[in-house]
Formats: structure tokens, C-alpha cells, sequence
């Protein structure tokens, strides 16, 4: 695929952040495509300590590319502690857009100029599997299932408009994560993106889906474990179910928000 002609400078600065634990067989290959799908962008490897050398291979390639950047951290916190991180890198640096990004090419770079052109006309745009256009492709039927059930489940019990809440290819205005108040946000696993994407909808933020093919990594391994998905049962339930409350309650939603 041919490099993308566009040019995005209307939008300002764009950061493509992607955090990586033991990625070292894919971290040089996703930095590659995405600096030849839209070369005007930078990337952020966000690294906790992979114990398999992905922040070594990651500063060659940043010494290589002034493109690219390495943002070090101290051990493995979660994939939500280590987008948050480099969000605030990615502000304090000057950037206007901050992109999410996994490194096994699940999320593909030749389709970020999708994503990019509809942050023209939204704050949020996500990167949909399901909508009309979406797909995963070599997904075993039980990740389907887990995903679209968690998706469902966030969806009901939140009330967000949104068909792919759990889905980790987004955009971000820096306006968006500004306003959405990133230093309440406590979750660490991948309950981090129902978490995110509630809370831009709740502050009145347009978000926008776009159609995304999803393909399962080759190399590695996938970091999803039981514990992830707890955390993300957990806390969903208990954001509907005090939402519900306060609702019936007529309190305000800051009050439980605050409350945690
Ligand atoms: N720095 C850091 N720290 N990175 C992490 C951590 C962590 O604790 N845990 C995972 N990652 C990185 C991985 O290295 C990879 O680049 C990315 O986060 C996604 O991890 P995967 O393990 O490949 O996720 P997945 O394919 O099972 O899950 C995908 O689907 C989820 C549900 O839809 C991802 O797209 C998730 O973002 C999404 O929530
Ligand atoms: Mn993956």
C-alpha cells in the first residue's frame, strides 16, 4: 500500500503512541508501517521494561528516526497507566492529536488516514469492528464472543451510543483527553477504553466510529488475562449501577464520579 498523499497539518501535531510489553518481534515492524502509511507523524513507544528487549530495539530505532520517540517505564502497569503516560508526554510535548495504537498490527496503520479525516468533523473517533464496513479477522470464536459481549454489556449498562466501546484504534484531540478529566481515571487494563470512551461522552464530546479491519496478531502473544477481564466486569457494573442509583436518586453524576 502506497504511502498516504494527504497531508493532516489542519490538525495539528499528531502522536501515535503505542504501548509495548514483549513486543521485540513486532515493535520495529509497526513503527515502520506507520511512518510509511503517514510519514508526517510521530510515535511514541511506550515500553514497561519489557523483559524481552522491546525498549532497546525501540531506542535504536528512535536514534534512527527523528520521528520516533521512547518513553521508558519502570514495569509492567497496565496498558491504561501506560496510555495515560504517554498522553501526558504527548501534551507536555507539544502534540495536538494523540493516537492509541496496539504494536501486533492488529490496528493497521494504512487506515489511520481514516481515522484522521473524520477527527475533522469529531473529538473522539474510534476505530469500530462493529459497524457496517468493520471486521476481525482470525479471531477464535471465543475472543469474538468476549468482545462483542463486553461491548454489548459496556453499551447497556452505561447507555454510551457507541458499538465498539472496548476497541483500542482511536484518536484523540488533545482538547478531548483535556476535558475529560485523565487524573480521575483509575482503571489499568483494557476496561481503560470503556472507561475513556464513557467519560468523553459524558463531557459532551462528538465521537465518531469508523470502519476498521482487525487483525489478530502473528507474532507474540496477546497480555488479555482473567484478571483484565475481571477488572473490566467489575468496574462497568459498578459505573452503571451507581449511575442508575444517582439517576433515581437526582444526584448529580460528579458526586459518584468523585466517590469512585
Ligand atoms: N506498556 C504496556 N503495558 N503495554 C501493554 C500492557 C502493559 O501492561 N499490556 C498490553 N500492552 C500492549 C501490548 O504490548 C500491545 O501493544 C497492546 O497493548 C494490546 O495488547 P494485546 O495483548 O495485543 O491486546 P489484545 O489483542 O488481546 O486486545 C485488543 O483488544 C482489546 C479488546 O477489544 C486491544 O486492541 C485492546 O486495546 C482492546 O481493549
Ligand atoms: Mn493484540
Amino acid at each position: 500500500m502506497t504511502a498516504t498523499q494527504q497531508t493532516f497539518a489542519d490538525l495539528g501535531k499528531v502522536l501515535v503512541i503505542i504501548p509495548t510489553y514483549n513486543e521485540a518481534e513486532n515493535v520495529e515492524l509497526i513503527v515502520g508501517r506507520v511512518r510509511a502509511a503517514v510519514p508526517e507523524v510521530h510515535v511514541l513507544v511506550a515500553d514497561d521494561n519489557s523483559p524481552d528487549g522491546t525498549g532497546d530495539i525501540a531506542d535504536k530505532l528512535a536514534a534512527a528516526d527523528p520521528h520516533v520517540q521512547v518513553l521508558h517505564r519502570k514495569g509492567k502497569e497496565g496498558l491504561g497507566a501506560a496510555y495515560l503516560a504517554g498522553f501526558r508526554w504527548g501534551i507536555e510535548h507539544g502534540y495536538d492529536v494523540l493516537v492509541e495504537m496496539d504494536a501486533d498490527g492488529s490496528h493497521r496503520p494504512e487506515e489511520l488516514d481514516r481515522l484522521l479525516t473524520a477527527l475533522r468533523g469529531a473529538d473522539l473517533v474510534l476505530g469500530s469492528r462493529w459497524v457496517p464496513g468493520g471486521r476481525v479477522v482470525n479471531w477464535p470464536k471465543s475472543r469474538l464472543l468476549l468482545s462483542r459481549g463486553g461491548s454489548t454489556y459496556s453499551r447497556l449498562m452505561l447507555g454510551v451510543p457507541i458499538r465498539d466501546v472496548t476497541g483500542g484504534y482511536r484518536a484523540f484531540r488533545k482538547e478531548t483527553l483535556l476535558g475529560l478529566g485523565m487524573d480521575e481515571v483509575a482503571s489499568a487494563g483494557y476496561c481503560f477504553q470503556v472507561d475513556l470512551a464513557w467519560r468523553t461522552v459524558k463531557a459532551g464530546f462528538k465521537v465518531a466510529e469508523v470502519p476498521i479491519t482487525f487483525v489478530e496478531r502473528e507474532l507474540g502473544a496477546s497480555k488479555m488475562s482473567r484478571s483484565i477481564v475481571l477488572e473490566a466486569l467489575w468496574r462497568v457494573t459498578s459505573w452503571g449501577v451507581s449511575d442508575r442509583f444517582d439517576r433515581i436518586t437526582g444526584k448529580k453524576k460528579n458526586d459518584a464520579q468523585a466517590r469512585g
